[in-house]
């Protein structure tokens, strides 16, 4: 297997924005490939995640950008697993590079949604859930998240404040991001006071709807070195799987798809979670920050809230969950997301992450999964 390499990365802003979908995937990915030191015909393939281009009237988004790069040539497909897109699209380029099929690919994530409203966007992401038992019922991802909630307080020593700790938390670290989407202070108080969503999660647990995109280049060992010294390792990549819909799961308070891919990750890695410096992790409701730092196993089962209380998941802490603001403030465009995150990690581990730099950090992991977790991917990377 090729040694695979994060070589650039680049994006824009999340948030509500105008342009169209194209116009930010093409940005996205012009900003990644200039950051890589590379010109755009050195790509010898484009991998694009996005799950609902036909929200902005453009899907085969793959050729458009690709044309607009000015390689028409070049290969290219879209890839869709929803919220967990990116990271998967990710994957796939990955197993290409490590297996030797390509030298350098040009993975990008993107999502233009907002123009669509609430109830429409909420109806489309309801399609990705198992639309048959959950959202032709009635549940919507706040609902079924809340549904997590609601059992891990049950379950645990767990209280609506701890979740309200960790939203506290990544809109911190989201005001150090400049192409965070909700850069606003907050407070325990806020958030408790906050509209009820879907109880128990309030405004302030939930992550907004965003649009945004996010690009990296991916490539071999033998051309990173050709091109930069600011490029990453690859060490560890793992995919999972858990039943579609919620009823199918043997415990509403762990995501099986995580546990799976993280431990194929972490095999891989010849590492173990403890190991790992920082992780910028599926945050999409407070209660799955929580959730997910478990199945990593950064915590024990039940002992995440703990941690929390305890600030070890803070940029200062011992294991820094989001340090670049999350789903919860950096925003979540779902087909984006995932790609979003392994940019967060190549800034933090090639000295780019400006304020938000976890200090001494070498190794990182991303964990990004589609729905309330049916599919997950998780990277595990190491700086040179
Ligand atoms: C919570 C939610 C319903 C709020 O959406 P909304 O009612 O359309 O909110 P609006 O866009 O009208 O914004 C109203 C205000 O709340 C703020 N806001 C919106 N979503 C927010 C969020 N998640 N957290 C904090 N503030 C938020 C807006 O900035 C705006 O503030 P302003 O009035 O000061 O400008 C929506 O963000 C949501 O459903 N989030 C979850 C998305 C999701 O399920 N993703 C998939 C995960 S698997």
């Amino acid at each position: 297997m090729e040694k695979v390499c994060v070589l650039g990365a680049g994006g824009t802003k999340y948030g509500k924005l105008e342009d169209s979908i194209s116009d930010i995937a093409i940005q996205a990915s012009a900003e990644a490939i200039e950051s890589a030191g590379i010109q755009p015909k050195e790509i010898n393939a484009g991998y694009i995640s996005n799950v609902f281009g036909v929200a902005d009237k453009q899907v085969h988004l793959g050729p458009v950008i690709m044309s607009n790069l000015g390689i028409p040539e070049k290969p290219s497909l879209t890839i869709e697993s929803a919220c967990g897109s990116g990271s998967v699209s990710f994957r796939e380029a990955f197993a290409n590079v490590a297996a030797g099929f390509y030298d350098a690919i040009l993975v990008t994530g993107v999502e233009k949604i907002t123009h669509t409203g609430t109830e429409w966007t909420t109806t489309y992401f309801s399609y990705c859930s198992d639309f048959f038992y959950e959202g032709q019922a009635g549940a919507s991802f706040p609902g079924l998240f809340a549904s997590m909630a609601l059992a891990y307080l049950t379950e645990f020593k767990a209280t609506e404040e701890d979740f309200a700790e960790v939203a506290v938390k990544n809109h911190d670290n989201g005001l150090l991001n400049p192409k965070a989407h909700l850069r606003k202070k907050i407070t325990i108080e806020d958030v408790m006071k906050s509209p009820v969503v879907a109880s128990p999660l309030k405004l302030y647990d939930c992550c907004p709807f965003s649009d945004g995109a996010s690009s990296v280049v991916l490539c071999s060992e033998k051309f990173a070195k050709e091109h930069s010294k600011d490029y990453i390792h690859v060490i560890g990549s793992g995919r999972g799987g858990s039943p579609a819909a919620l009823q199918g799961r043997e415990h509403m308070t762990t995501i099986p798809s995580t546990k799976i891919a993280a431990e194929a990750a972490y095999k891989m890695a010849g590492i173990t979670p403890k190991d790992i410096d920082f992780a910028e992790v599926h945050d999409c409701f407070t209660v799955a920050e929580i959730i997910d730092s478990e199945d990593l196993g950064f915590f024990e089962k039940g002992k995440g809230v703990q941690g929390v209380r305890e600030g070890q998941t803070k940029r200062n802490g011992e294991i820094p969950l989001n340090p670049s603001g999350g789903l919860k403030s950096k925003g979540h465009p779902i087909g984006a997301t995932g790609v979003g995150q392994v940019v967060e990690v190549f800034e933090q581990l090639t000295g780019k992450a400006g304020e938000r730099t976890v200090k001494d950090a070498r190794i990182g992991l991303t964990h990004n999964f589609g729905a309330t977790g049916a599919s997950c991917a998780v990277h595990i990377f190491q700086s040179v």
